[in-house]
C-alpha cells in the first residue's frame, strides 16, 4: 500500500492504534515538545494535536510521526512502508535495501493540494504556522523539525532532499545548521556561496512518508532522492513546482516554504536539543534561510520531531536505518565479507558493529578503513567488527564478543584525529568548528592462532555449541513440546 499524503499515513497509523488525536489545547510554548518526546520514550502513539494556542489557517502538529512505536520501536516506520507494523527489523532493513535499488521517477503535474493557499509579501509571518519551542533552553522556535529541505546543483540536475533543522529569526527569515560534510553543505558552499550567488531552497512538509524517510537518509551525491522516494513507495511521486523558483515538491505536502539562502549571511542560530541527546553545538553564527513565499493546504499539519535522548526520527531513520544501510552499501561495494552491520537503536548513532565473515585476516582494519573514507566517516566515533558467529543486531552479543575477543592494547585502535560531526558531544568548540574528532575500533575478530582449528573463540551458546539439527528439533517443541514460554521479541 503506497500512501497519497500525510493524511492517509496518519488514519493509517490511526487504525493501528499508533495515532490518537488531542483535541485540548496544547501550548506551542513546551507542551507539544514534551508530549513528542515523552512519546519518543515510552513509545506511545503519535499525538495530533489539533487544538495549538496561537496558531492561525486552522493549523495543527503531528508529534513524533516516526519516533518509537507504540506496539514495537519500528511500528510506524513498517506503517510508512505498506507494511505489517509488528514487522521487526531485519524485515525493514531488507525492504529499504531492496525498494531503495530501485528508484521510480516522478511525475510533475501542474496543481496540488499544497497550493490551496499561496501567501508572498507582507502576508508571510512564520508565527502564524506552528512552530513550537521545543525544550526549555532552546534558541527559539523551530519551525522546521521534520521537514525535507530541497536543494539543487546548479552544475547538474541533480536535486537533493535532506531532513534539517530550522528556527525562525522572524517572521520571514530561518536559520539552520548547514554542516559541510551534508549534501546542503556540498551544494551551498562549494556551488553557490563559492560563486557569490544565493541558493533557492523549497522546505516541504508531510506528503507521502517515504519522502521525510528518505530525506533522512543518504544516497550517494547525484542521486535523486525523489526517485529513491518513489522507489519506497512503489509508485511514482507527484511533483509540483514552486511559485518562486524552479524547485519541486511533492503535490499533496501540507506546507512549503520557499526562499533562497544569500551567500557569506549569517545570523546567530541556536542551541538546540540535538538527537544525541544534548544541546551539544553552540548558538553561534550560521546561513540565513530568507522566505519569498509560503503555500499549504486549508488546515495545514506540521509534523513535528522533538530530539532528544531515546528513539526519536533522527535516531531511527538517519542512526539506525540510513547508517546501517549506507555502512552495508559501502562494504559491500568495497567487496568485504560482509555479513551485516547495525547501528543500535538509544546509542545516538555512535556505534556500527560489522559482522563479518569468520577467517579473513586484518579484516577489521579493512572495514574501518572503508568507512572512515566515506560520508559515513563522521558518524560513527566507535566501529566494532565482529565475526558471523554473533547477530550484528544483537547489542549483547556483539559487546560480549568485544568484552572478550578485544585485546585491551592490540585489538583496539585509537584514532587521535578522525572526521566527526559537529554535534558529537564530547568535542571542544574547537574540534566542532573543524569537524575533528577521535575514534576507536574494537577487533572482536578471533585471532588465528588462539586455540586449536579455533576451538578456543568457540561461542558456548545455543547457537554456537549445539548441532543445527537438535537446535532446529529444540525450537519446534518449545512452546508446544516442553511448554516453555517464547520470550518477547528484542523490538516487542
Ligand atoms: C528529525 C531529523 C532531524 C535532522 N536534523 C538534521 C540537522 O539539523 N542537520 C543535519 O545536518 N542533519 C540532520 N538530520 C540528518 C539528515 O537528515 C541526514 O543526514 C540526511 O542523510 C541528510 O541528507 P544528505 O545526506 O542528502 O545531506 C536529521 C535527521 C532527522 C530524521
Amino acid at each position: 500500500m503506497s500512501f497519497y499524503d500525510l493524511r492517509e499515513y496518519m488514519k493509517a497509523c490511526e487504525d493501528a492504534g499508533e495515532m490518537i488525536t488531542i483535541d485540548q489545547e496544547v501550548d506551542w510554548n513546551l507542551e507539544a515538545g514534551a508530549i513528542s518526546r515523552r512519546i519518543c520514550e515510552v513509545g506511545a502513539p503519535m499525538a495530533h494535536m489539533t487544538n495549538i494556542r496561537g496558531v492561525d489557517y486552522g493549523a495543527s502538529i503531528l508529534g513524533s510521526p516516526m519516533s518509537k512505536g507504540w506496539q514495537s520501536d519500528f511500528a510506524r516506520i513498517a506503517i510508512g512502508l505498506g507494511l505489517d507494523p509488528s514487522s521487526d527489523y531485519e524485515v525493514l532493513m531488507n525492504e529499504f535495501m531492496q525498494r531503495m535499488a530501485h528508484p521510480i521517477r516522478p511525475l510533475q503535474v501542474t496543481e496540488g493540494p499544497c497550493k490551496q493557499n499561496i501567501l508572498t509579501g507582507k502576508d508571510i509571518n512564520l508565527f502564524k504556522l506552528p512552530a513550537p519551542y521545543l525544550h526549555e533552553g532552546d534558541g527559539g522556535r523551530y519551525i522546521d523539525t521534520f521537514g525535507v529541505t530541497a536543494t539543487k546543483d546548479p552544475d547538474s540536475d541533480w536535486v537533493n532532499w535532506g531532513v534539517y533543522r530550522h528556527m525562525i529569526h522572524n517572521k520571514a527569515t530561518m536559520g539552520g545548521i548547514v554542516n559541510p560534510h551534508q549534501h546542503i553543505g556540498m551544494i551551498y558552499y562549494q556551488r553557490y556561496e563559492a560563486r557569490d550567488k544565493p541558493m533557492p531552497y523549497a522546505i516541504f512538509f508531510g506528503g507521502c512518508p517515504t519522502t521525510a524517510m528518505i530525506g533522512s537518509m543518504s544516497p550517494p551525491a547525484g542521486v535523486s532522492e525523489a526517485e529513491v522516494a518513489g522507489g519506497l513507495r512503489r509508485e511514482p511521486l507527484h511533483l509540483v513546482k514552486c511559485e518562486t523558483n524552479d524547485l519541486l515538491v511533492p503535490a499533496t505536502a501540507e506546507i512549503v516554504i520557499e526562499g533562497h539562502v544569500r551567500p557569506y549571511e549569517r545570523w546567530d542560530e541556536g542551541p538546540f536539543g540535538e538527537a544525541t541527546g544534548y544541546r551539544a553545538s553552540p548558538r553561534m553564527p550560521r546561513p540565513v534561510f530568507r522566505v519569498d513565499c509560503i503555500t499549504h493546504r486549508d488546515n495545514p499539519i506540521m509534523p513535528i520531531s522533538c530530539a532528544g535522548t531515546d528513539l526519536d526520527e533522527c535516531e531511527i531513520l538517519y542512526g539506525v536505518f540510513s547508517n546501517t544501510s549506507a555502512a552495508k552499501r559501502e562494504l559491500e561495494a568495497a567487496g568485504l565479507p560482509v555479513i551485516n552491520a547495525y547501528s543500535p537503536p538509544g546509542l545516538k548513532f555512535a556505534l556500527l558493529i560489522v559482522a563479518v565473515e569468520k577467517g579473513h585476516m586484518g579484516i577489521a582494519d579493512r572495514v574501518v578503513s572503508v568507512i572512515r573514507g566515506t560520508k559515513l566517516g563522521v558518524r560513527f566515533q566507535y566501529i566494532m567488527v565482529v565475526e558471523n558467529d554473533v547477530e550484528a543486531t544483537n547489542l549483547t552479543e556483539a559487546l560480549h564478543a568485544a568484552m572478550t575477543r578485544t585485546h585491551p592494547t592490540r585489538g583496539l585502535q585509537i584514532f587521535g584525529l578522525a572526521p566527526a560531526h559537529p554535534l558529537v558531544p564530547f568535542l571542544d568548540l574547537h574540534d566542532k568548528m573543524h569537524a575533528r574528532g577521535a575514534a576507536i575500533t574494537f577487533d572482536a575478530t578471533s585471532p588465528h592462532e588462539s586455540g586449536a582449528n579455533g576451538s578456543a573463540q568457540t561461542r558456548t551458546s545455543f547457537r554456537g555449541a549445539f548441532p543445527e539439527a537438535l537446535q532446529n528439533q529444540i525450537l519446534e517443541s518449545w512452546e508446544s513440546g516442553y511448554g516453555l514460554p517464547t520470550s518477547p521479541g528484542r523490538f516487542g
